[in-house]
C-alpha cells in the first residue's frame, strides 16, 4: 500500500510498511489445568508507511486467547503488544497457530505455532489407615497403645495442621504441623490412658489441607478397676477353703504363690480365662464335686469377682 504525502514539488513519496515479528513457535510445556500462562508477542512496524493486517488464532478448543486480535493497524515505527494466554482445561496436548497477516509485501504472513500440555490440578489428599480404634478393656492405672498410618495420597504436599482429641484420656506422640509429600506417610501412636473406670468413647480429628478435611477416627476403650488379690480373693480362701486346702499336700490356697502352683494334677488358674479355670469350674459345680466340699456354693457375686480377677490376668496385687 502506498501512503502518499505531497511534497512541494508534487512528487508523491512512497512510504512502505515493514513487519517484524521475532517470536517463533511457542511451547508452554506442561501447565496445571485451569491456571493461565501468558506470553507477549510484539508486532513491529519498522517501516515508515502504515502497516495493516489481521491477527488470527487457529485452535480446536478455546484454551488459547489473543488480546488484541482481528484487524490491526500500525503506523510507521510503531509496535503492537499482543498478549497470548494459554489456560489448559484438561489433561491434553493442545496445538494451535497464530497467523499474523500484513500488507508488507516482503512478509505477508508470519505464523507462530503453539503447543501446550495440561496436567491435573495438584490436590493434596489424606488416607487414614483406619476409621476406628478399639482399645478393648484395660485396667485403670494402665495404658494401651495402637498405631495408625496417615498417608499422603494426593499429588500435592499434604499439610496436617492439627490432630485433636475430644477426650483427655487419648493422646498422640507427634506434634503438628506435619508436611507429607505425595507418597509419604506418617505412623501415629495413639495412647489410651484412662483416668478411672468406665467406657471412653471419643474421636480423633485430623485437620489438613485436603479438600475433604477433617478426617475423623472414632476411639473406644473401657477401663476396669483391678480386683485386688490381697483385698478380695485371699480373704475368700481364708474363710471358705484353707481349712481343707492348707499347707498340707494337694492344692494349697494359703497364698497367691501356692494357688498359682496348683495341685498335683496341674494349674487351677488359667490367667486371662476365668471361665475355663478349674478353680472357677469347681466353685460353679461344673467339674466334679462343688467347692467348698460339703458346704453351700459361694455367692454368685463372689464367684464373679474371682473370675474377673483371673480375666484381668490373675495379678498378685
Ligand atoms: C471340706 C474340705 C474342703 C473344702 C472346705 C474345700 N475343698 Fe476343695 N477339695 C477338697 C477335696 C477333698 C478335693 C479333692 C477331691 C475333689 O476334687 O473332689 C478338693 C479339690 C479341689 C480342687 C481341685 C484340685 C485338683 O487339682 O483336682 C479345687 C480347685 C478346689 N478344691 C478348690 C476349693 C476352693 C476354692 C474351696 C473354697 C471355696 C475349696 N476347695 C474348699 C476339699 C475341700
Amino acid at each position: 500500500m502506498i501512503l502518499g504525502s505531497c511534497s512541494d514539488m508534487g512528487e508523491p513519496e512512497v512510504l512502505l510498511p515493514q513487519m517484524e515479528v521475532e517470536t517463533a513457535d511457542i511451547d508452554f510445556s506442561t501447565i496445571t489445568v485451569g491456571s493461565p500462562q501468558i506470553r507477549q508477542i510484539q508486532i513491529i512496524n519498522s517501516g515508515e508507511g502504515q502497516l495493516n493486517g489481521e491477527l488470527t488464532l487457529i485452535q480446536d478448543s478455546s484454551v488459547y486467547a489473543l488480546q488484541p486480535h482481528g484487524v490491526y493497524t500500525l503506523s510507521g515505527d510503531d509496535t503492537l503488544d499482543v498478549e497470548l494466554t494459554f489456560t489448559p482445561s484438561a489433561e491434553f496436548t493442545y496445538a494451535g497457530q497464530i497467523l499474523i497477516s500484513s500488507d508488507d509485501l516482503g512478509n505477508p504472513e508470519h505464523v507462530i505455532g503453539l503447543t501446550g500440555v495440561g496436567t491435573a490440578l495438584p490436590v493434596p489428599a489424606l488416607t487414614v489407615s483406619t476409621s476406628s480404634i478399639n482399645f478393648g478393656t484395660i485396667l485403670t492405672a494402665t495404658s494401651s497403645q495402637e498405631q495408625i498410618t496417615l498417608s499422603s495420597t494426593g499429588n500435592d504436599t499434604l499439610v496436617i495442621s492439627s490432630i485433636d482429641f475430644d477426650l483427655g484420656v487419648y493422646s498422640v506422640d507427634v506434634n503438628t504441623p506435619i508436611e507429607l509429600i505425595p507418597g509419604a506417610s506418617q505412623v501415629l501412636t495413639i495412647t489410651f490412658q484412662p483416668d478411672g473406670a468406665g467406657t471412653f468413647s471419643g474421636s480423633l480429628t485430623i485437620v489438613s489441607n485436603s479438600p475433604s478435611t477433617p478426617d475423623i477416627v472414632s476411639l473406644s476403650g473401657d477401663a476396669e478397676t483391678p480386683v485386688s488379690y490381697a483385698g478380695a480373693i485371699q480373704p475368700v480362701w481364708n474363710s471358705n477353703c484353707t481349712n481343707c486346702h492348707g499347707s498340707s499336700a494337694g492344692l494349697s490356697l494359703s497364698s497367691y504363690t501356692n494357688l498359682m502352683l496348683g495341685s498335683s494334677s496341674g494349674s487351677v488358674v488359667i490367667s486371662g480365662d476365668g471361665a475355663n479355670s478349674l478353680i472357677v469350674r469347681k466353685l460353679k459345680g461344673q467339674a466334679g464335686s462343688l467347692m467348698p466340699l460339703g458346704g453351700s456354693a459361694l455367692s454368685a457375686s463372689t464367684i464373679t469377682t474371682i473370675e474377673t480377677w483371673i480375666n484381668q490376668g490373675a495379678l498378685n496385687n
